[in-house]
């Protein structure tokens, strides 16, 4: 169905026939009447104003580019979301592409789209061991790599200075095959120039640079109730405690939760461990990069790959919701069209068939995926 197909269906012109049907008739009725029509997903019926009735964010991950160009991408932006993240346009290589030169018209049409139509921004990321500009490797030393970390977070930092709601200072900084005990990720050349208290020096860097925004530690592979993630869980909680420890300030842990529709492991004390650990450190948490691959299914058909998609979405933020933890829920991307799941690597490898992990299709019509994060939100205590 294109979006077009679907509006007029929306406004009723059409009889409603296809969308009940994912409720089911009494569950449709029910819907309707604590939410008004289950098929309007503008307004009242869009994911802002939902997570908004229960003091959360809703957000997405933002591509430049489409902003610039795709007036329905921008529409889509406007009527769904309250808060918004550039999937790459405040990275380190994106703003500094050389030693002694800033860009910033990227992020800056980003700021002042989400400002102009009422948003918040998050701001990602200051440090990551990927995303670094060409030149990084041949200029940076133990000696300068300090006054390279101040100059950057002081100058992106600065240049957003309080318009900014959250900042992702330091990204992925666990990586548990590298051997350590701490579980710190070794390999990054952040910790191989400056070693592990870079950390820390970049959250007191970031306050200082936008006192009011949150600090935030992210990461990825701390959803799943398994033996693997279990150890990351556990060095990204004993990461936060020391620097909570150290007096350095950091308010919230990000939580990126790029999920997987064929894993065979659940969601369950992992993550109220998770929730729990934040919650007695002061740290509000926010799921960060939400979308969920299903590469691993041995379905073709869309319907049921869609329903397996919007199954994982319901069952981690029935989890992930329950407490009042959780502040914001982005996706990491808005449609299937332009999802990095479906970059140039797996194309390649199926040129036939593309994922679909987001609660738009590829033509920006609502999927499963995107009634089971609205579901998610209406489900929640309010906070
Ligand atoms: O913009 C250039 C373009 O000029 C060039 O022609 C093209 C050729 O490869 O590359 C383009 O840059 C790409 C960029 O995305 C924009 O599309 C980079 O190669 C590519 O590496 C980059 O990938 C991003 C990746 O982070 C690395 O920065 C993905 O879009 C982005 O979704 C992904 O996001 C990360 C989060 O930041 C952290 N958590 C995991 C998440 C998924 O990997």
């Amino acid at each position: 169905m294109t979006r077009r197909e679907w509006l007029r269906r929306a406004a009723g012109t059409v009889v409603a026939a296809g969308l009940p049907a994912l409720f089911g008739r009494r569950a449709g009725a029910l819907a309707k009447r604590r939410h008004g029509n289950p098929d309007n997903i503008t307004g009242r019926g869009s994911l802002a104003s939902r997570a908004a009735a229960r003091g959360m964010l809703a957000g997405a991950a933002v591509d430049t580019r489409l902003l610039r160009t795709d007036d329905t991408y921008r529409q889509v932006l406007a009527e769904q979301y309250n808060i918004l993240v550039g999937e790459n346009c405040m990275k380190f290589g994106a703003t500094q592409p050389r030693p002694e030169t800033y860009y910033f018209n990227d992020a800056d049409g980003l700021v002042s789209f989400a400002e102009s139509n009422g948003m918040k921004v998050r701001g990602h990321n200051f440090v990551w061991h990927e995303a670094l500009p060409e030149w990084f490797a041949g200029t940076v030393t133990k000696e300068n790599a300090e006054k390279i970390l101040v100059d950057h977070i002081m100058t992106v930092g600065g240049r957003f200075k309080g318009r900014i709601h959250s900042w992702d200072v330091v990204n992925e900084a666990i990586w548990i095959p590298d051997g350590r005990p701490d579980g710190l990720r070794s390999s990054s050349p952040w910790f191989q120039m400056l070693g592990p208290d870079y950390i820390d020096f970049a959250y007191r860097t970031a306050r200082e640079a936008d006192p009011k925004a949150l600090l935030t530690y992210n990461d990825y592979g701390i959803e799943y109730d398994n033996g693997e993630e279990a150890k990351k869980r556990a060095a990204v909680l004993d990461l936060l405690k020391r620097m909570k420890a150290a007096g350095t300030p950091i308010d919230a842990l990000g939580v990126q939760s790029h999920l997987n529709a064929a894993s065979t492991s659940g969601f369950g004390s992992g993550l109220r461990e998770l929730l729990d650990g934040a919650r007695s450190l002061g740290l509000q948490v926010f799921v960060t990069e939400l979308d969920v691959k299903d590469d691993g299914l041995e379905v073709d058909d869309v319907a049921k790959r869609d329903e397996a998609v919007a199954g994982v979405y319901r069952d981690y933020l029935g989890r992930m919701l329950e407490g009042r933890e959780v502040k914001a829920v982005l996706t990491w991307g808005v449609s299937d069209a332009h999802t990095w799941l479906n970059g140039a690597k797996w194309r390649e490898k199926h040129p036939d068939r593309e994922q679909r992990p987001l609660p738009f299709d590829d033509q920006y019509s609502p999927t499963p995926a995107f009634f089971a994060l609205r579901e998610s939100f209406d489900n929640a205590k309010r906070r």
